[in-house]
């Protein structure tokens, strides 16, 4: 847990942060005695402006320059970032938490203090991006690594130097954000054969335990009696029993609203008999990665206890090759009484997606979101740092992408396009699981569709940004926890 201190002074031992404008370092350019520039000049006695000025270094956005202080101010040494605060989004203080977080840890320091200068340090919204950006960036998944190939050093303290009072809320909330994120980061990262639906389960309860949420889990039996045949039928051909985890998080008094959460889980897609060919199975382990969003997000919910009633429904399977598993041409009749041929077996997200989505209308809802690691075709269209956005209700999809912007992951709408609906029609079932041609990303959310008669819908596929194949600005490669703070960012402001 960071501890958040604000000061019109510093005492700081180890860290400093100054902003500076480029302005500020232009030749005889004469400097506002206020500035945070200024300030440590006066402080130290050195002329900081020159030694600068020797780096070359120009306060450009996202650069930053590192000096010891040589015993000339309380603290140890002084980083300098370039700060033209140009657009001054939340999602650039997020930036600058682990831009300095990473200095820090460099350095081996674990307190930092932030000059106010041309920051908006007290404002709620970006003090806690700030925070966040820290905490994210902590983030390493080391535990399948006999010795930690980085040594991890957590920041225990920032300070603010600031006259204005911060709330320490904004810093707990911070934490509860980056901490649900890190969650799914670790499920996500986490082998297959040891994140199997099992664990998921026993993960669930876990989080059911610490954070006080109801928990209801239907395992084989239940989900053989209630003929959720998608389940059912794309576990056919794993080893371990599937499940549909229930968690439930309910508020004191009476709930505003009642929002259901679905998200895929395939602990481990090999595509079935449909096969994934060459190195398209690497990193499948990550096709929970919806279920660990969905996961997360209730972890946090479970502490912020909004007003609202949120329902997580988490679908957990494998996705197998063995004598058992189900073939092409089979028809698997649903938990909401449709029936599908399945022509790929390796569209099997959205077959366990259906029976979730069902189950949460019929239980009756406000709204639902579901986020899946559903498509290929999703990726090709926005590349890896969007998610694609489907529903009907352009005005409820505008509130998640918002939420998106918010906490600064790229959410994009894409069309529902009804004529190609027509591409799911079968000759011996109700639907086909497979489109034909171009826009697979669309024909898998018209699929969705139909499991989703009434109820406000929302459909995030997260195949592109769940899972990265390099660093991003605060997190390693890997696992991002996407969509996990936009899920709670939307709770939290109905
Ligand atoms: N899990 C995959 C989608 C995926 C691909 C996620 C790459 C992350 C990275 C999904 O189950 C799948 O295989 N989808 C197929 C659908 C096709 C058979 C209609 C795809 O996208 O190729
Ligand atoms: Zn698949
Ligand atoms: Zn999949």
């Amino acid at each position: 847990m960071i501890r958040l201190i604000t000061k019109t002074v510093s005492t700081n031992k180890d860290l400093v942060v100054v902003p500076v404008n480029s302005k500020e370092l232009a030749p005889k350019s004469k400097l506002d005695k206020a500035s945070a520039l200024s300030v440590v000049e006066q402080k130290s006695g050195i002329r900081f402006r020159k030694l600068l000025a020797d780096e070359g270094f120009l306060a450009d956005d996202n650069t930053s320059t590192y000096f010891r202080t040589v015993g000339k101010l309380s603290a140890k040494a002084i980083l300098f970032i370039g700060w033209n605060s140009g657009q001054n989004t939340a999602e650039e203080y997020r930036k600058l938490g682990a831009l300095v977080a990473k200095t820090a840890r460099c350095h081996r320091v674990s307190s930092l203090a932030f000059s106010e200068g041309g920051l908006q340090l007290t404002e709620k919204k970006r003090c806690k991006a700030l925070l966040e950006g820290v905490a994210l960036s902590e983030y390493q998944f080391d535990s399948y690594q006999k010795k930690p190939k980085t040594k991890p050093v957590a920041i225990k303290t920032v300070t603010l130097l600031t006259r204005k009072k911060v709330a320490s809320q904004v810093a707990k909330d911070a934490e509860i954000y980056a901490q649900a994120a890190c969650l799914a980061r670790d499920l996500v990262n986490m082998p297959a054969t040891d994140c199997d639906p099992p664990y998921m389960v026993r993960i669930a309860r876990k989080i059911a335990r610490e954070d006080k949420l109801k928990i209801k889990v239907l395992d084989k039996p239940k989900l053989e009696k209630m003929k959720a045949g998608g389940i059912l039928g794309v576990n056919r051909g794993s080893a371990t029993p599937p499940a549909l985890i229930k968690l439930t998080y309910k508020p004191r008094g009476k709930a505003k609203k009642v929002v259901s959460l679905v998200g895929k889980g395939v602990t481990f897609d090999t595509g079935g008999h449909s096969i994934k060919i060459n190195k398209s199975m690497n990193d499948m382990k990550m096709d929970m990665g919806g279920a660990a969003a969905v996961l997360g997000a209730m972890s946090g919910i479970g502490k912020l206890k909004p007003n609202i009633e949120v329902r997580a429904y988490v679908p957990v399977v494998e996705n197998m090759v063995s004598a058992k598993s189900y073939k092409l041409g089979d028809v698997l009749r649903m938990y909401s009484g449709k029936s599908v041929e399945v022509l790929n077996t390796d569209a099997e997200g959205r077959l366990i997606l259906a029976d979730a989505l069902a189950l949460a209308e019929k239980e009756g809802c406000d709204q639902i979101i579901d986020l899946a690691t559903l498509t290929g075709a999703c990726m090709a269209a926005l590349g890896q740092d969007y998610a694609g956005l489907f529903t009907r209700d352009d005005s409820f999809g505008q509130k998640i992408i918002e939420s998106g912007s918010e906490q600064g992951e790229c959410i994009w709408q894409l069309p529902l396009v009804e004529k190609y609906r027509e591409q799911i029609k079968s000759d011996v079932a109700d639907i086909k699981n497979v489109g034909f041609g171009y826009g697979g990303a669309i024909t898998a959310a018209l699929f969705l569709s139909e499991f989703v008669e009434k109820t406000p819908w929302v459909h995030l596929d997260i195949a592109g940004p769940a899972f990265l194949p390099a660093a991003a600005d605060y997190s390693p490669p890997g696992a991002t926890g996407f969509g996990v703070r936009t899920l709670i960012g939307y709770i939290m402001s109905l």
